[in-house]
């Protein structure tokens, strides 16, 4: 009988909520610092490590977009996603559906251009090397909905590129509603549609993702769980959650990994998938996200392998 973190080793999987900018480890930081001329209010690379820890979604986005203040060239955004490829097919991840932040670069002078295509070049290598990728643009919703719109736009001629749009970046106070209109011209353009809702944001936002955005997948949705209409609504309608336990962990989502709900949902019936979110800051990829919150819940072979098949099923590849 194999153990759990054998099984947990051996089972492939696919990881559906990674923001690739958060896969961008300090000593990356530190090196493209230094190559492009940014300077970082950090010493070292322990002073960073340091500097992880977090009470609330908020305090963690100022870092994230600080750190990622460092990728300039698409030989930086390509050096980012080769990194976390390689280090997701280490952990047996097959298949992968990748988050990125446009706006939080072009808004610092990064070209559309320089940013998907080191993507793309990555995503390419990673196929080669027989681990699938495809590309989620995602709309920060502290931005308005012109920007958003305007990032649509800008995207439009790489629209083969992308598999779907999604939300993230400050949830309270920005609704999925806000942005109705961006993601129903994102569906008219063939795009899938992803929000995050329900990390720090009530269930109402989870309603609104589903009927105001018509997202097929949501990112999170821990507090869905708040509200028992919405748990039959996602159980019927089949609608993965992506859940990360070590970024609910450390942005306080949860107390303590042993009250992680994972568990929860899977007993109550829901699609639940094991993530990633932003690895270099919470400390574990997808492999360590399932040994970690496996062993504060109990979890046994069977639900890893469940968790482990619902990623397919979840996945726009399925
Ligand atoms: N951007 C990167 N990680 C995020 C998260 N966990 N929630 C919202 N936006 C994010
Ligand atoms: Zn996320």
């Amino acid at each position: 009988m194999p153990n759990l973190n054998e099984v947990i080793r051996n089972t492939p999987k696919a990881e559906l909520h990674i923001h690739v900018e958060g896969s961008l480890e300090p000593e990356m930081m530190f090196d493209l610092a230094r190559r492009n001329g940014v300077s970082l209010p950090y010493g070292d690379v322990d002073e960073v490590r340091r500097a992880y820890s977090f009470r609330n979604l908020q305090e963690f986005l100022d870092l994230y977009y600080e750190g990622m203040s460092v990728l300039r060239t698409e030989d930086d955004f390509f050096a980012l996603a080769d990194a976390y490829l390689r280090r997701a097919a280490a952990d047996n991840v097959v298949h992968v559906e990748m988050f990125f932040d446009p706006q939080a670069h072009t808004a610092r002078g990064v070209s559309l251009r320089a940013l998907m295509d080191g993507l793309e070049r990555a995503s390419d290598c990673s196929r080669e090397r027989g681990v699938s990728v495809s590309l989620i643009l995602c709309f920060l919703r502290h931005l308005t909905e012109t920007e958003a719109f305007e990032t649509l736009e800008a995207a439009e001629p790489c629209r083969d590129r992308l598999l779907g749009v999604g939300l993230d970046s400050s949830e309270v106070g920005h609704p999925p509603s806000k942005f109705a209109r961006v993601f129903e011209a994102a569906r008219d353009m063939g795009l899938r549609l992803v929000a995050h809702a329900g990390e720090e944001g009530p269930p109402e936002y989870v309603w609104e993702a589903l009927d105001i955005l018509g997202v097929e997948r949501i990112d999170h949705g821990n507090r869905a769980l708040e509200d028992d209409a919405l748990v039959a609504r996602l159980r019927e309608d089949r609608i993965p959650l992506t859940v990360c336990p070590l970024s609910n962990l450390e942005l306080r989502v949860v107390d303590d990994l042993a009250a992680h709900p994972i568990k929860r949902m899977l007993d109550l019936g829901l699609l639940a998938t094991v993530n990633s979110d932003d690895p270099a800051y919470f400390g574990g990829y997808i492999n360590e996200n399932f040994r970690r919150v496996a062993e504060a819940v109990d979890l046994s072979t069977d639900d890893i392998q469940t968790l482990a098949r619902n990623s397919f099923t979840a996945s726009f590849a399925a």
